[in-house]
């Protein structure tokens, strides 16, 4: 299984909405459709958004037109294909990496959009693509290890969302300790949010960590309280969509709920995530931008209704968790721990 694997000509996504019932992979010839597999969430998670991104760029860029149109045309691709989601900052910085490579190619002149140097540039543009997968993948592997030295044998650990191997693509972020703990023989109690509206924690971290073959607790999201107030959570360990430059961190709606609850217990909460969803140039989480979602996504479950038809809803897809609730930052190259600001620097 695969959330997203390239074949030089086109993207191919396991389709994430109709799981974990059916398992069915898309393929993707044009920046339209990865646009469109961003949006409706075929693919998800923030690293994979920022891979599947990436190669949109290529797809984008084999259209052309060779010339003088090459870079505008990129670049409204680029506009384009940042606008499918706003709040996880993975996807901005594949694609204004993309964007920075092909005018680093073109610096000197114009003639790099034209004839052989053209085609270099489409096959340079394939290769960054490329590299920030090859990247995303090793990230998991030294983000598990980074958690799993904060875990304990026989914990009960807390997660919400997806931040798996579906949510990027190697091992995933906040999960990846579990899969590092399986590997090693490392008992852990895994607790999964449902996380509704999507059930992304009942749907696809139950799927894949039920796969895998860890010790796992699906519970609903109303239940976090219940469990730690019962000394079942020694630690909490969520991804993130976004980090800012004070540590203020977007995530899943619900994550600070389960912050907020970990605070009160006086339970470890960790965030897990690569750098690239560090987001300097937001300050704090005032300046992250939260998307919101069809109204649908509330009044349905698995498209039955399950409320009034017309019922006014409220349909935030992230929150934003204060520095001062995170107790540390996991990423690929280290652990860091309040006061976030010069270590995020
Ligand atoms: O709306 P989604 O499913 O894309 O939201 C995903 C999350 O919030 C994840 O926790 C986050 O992207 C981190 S994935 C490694």
């Amino acid at each position: 299984m695969y959330a997203l694997k390239w074949f030089g000509s086109e993207l191919s996504l396991l389709d994430q909405t109709l799981l974990p019932t059916e398992e069915v992979y898309r393929h993707y010839d044009s920046v339209e459709g990865v646009y469109d597999a961003i949006r409706n969430m075929v693919v998800r998670g923030a690293p994979a958004i920022g891979v599947a991104a990436a190669y949109g760029m290529v797809l984008a860029a084999r259209t052309g037109p060779p010339g003088e149109g090459f870079l505008p045309n990129l670049e409204s691709s680029a506009d384009y294909l940042i606008s499918a989601r706003p709040t996880a900052v993975n996807l901005p910085w594949a694609v204004e990496r993309m964007l920075a490579t092909a005018r680093e190619f073109s610096a000197e002149n114009i003639k790099a959009y034209k004839g052989a140097r053209y085609d270099a540039l489409i096959s340079r543009l394939e290769q960054e693509a490329i590299l920030i997968h090859e990247e995303d993948k090793a990230t998991s592997k030294n983000i598990g290890e980074n958690s799993l030295s904060l875990l304990k044998p026989g914990d009960g650990v807390l997660t919400h969302c997806n931040a798996g191997a579906l949510a990027t693509t190697g091992s995933g972020t906040a999960l990846a300790p579990f899969y590092l703990a399986l590997e090693r023989g490392f008992p852990l109690k895994i607790y999964v949010d449902e996380t509704r509206p999507r059930l992304q924690g009942a749907r696809l971290t139950a799927f894949e960590l039920d796969r895998a073959g860890a010790d796992i607790t699906l519970i609903c999201d109303n239940m976090a309280a219940t469990v730690m107030s019962q000394g079942k959570i020694q630690a909490c360990i969520t991804g993130a969509d976004r980090i800012a430059a004070n540590g203020d961190t977007a995530n899943k709606v619900g994550t600070l709920g389960v912050a907020i609850l970990a605070s009160y217990f006086d339970i470890p909460f960790y965030i897990a995530a690569p750098t690239s969803t560090i987001d300097p140039s937001s300050q704090r989480g005032q300046d992250i931008l939260i998307e919101e979602r069809e109204a649908d996504e509330i009044r349905h479950i698995n498209g039955s209704l399950i409320c009034p038809p017309d019922v006014p809803v409220y349909n935030p897809g992230f929150d934003v968790t204060p520095a001062e609730l995170i107790t540390a930052i996991i990423t690929e190259k280290g652990i860091i721990r309040p006061p976030y600001d010069a270590d995020i620097m």
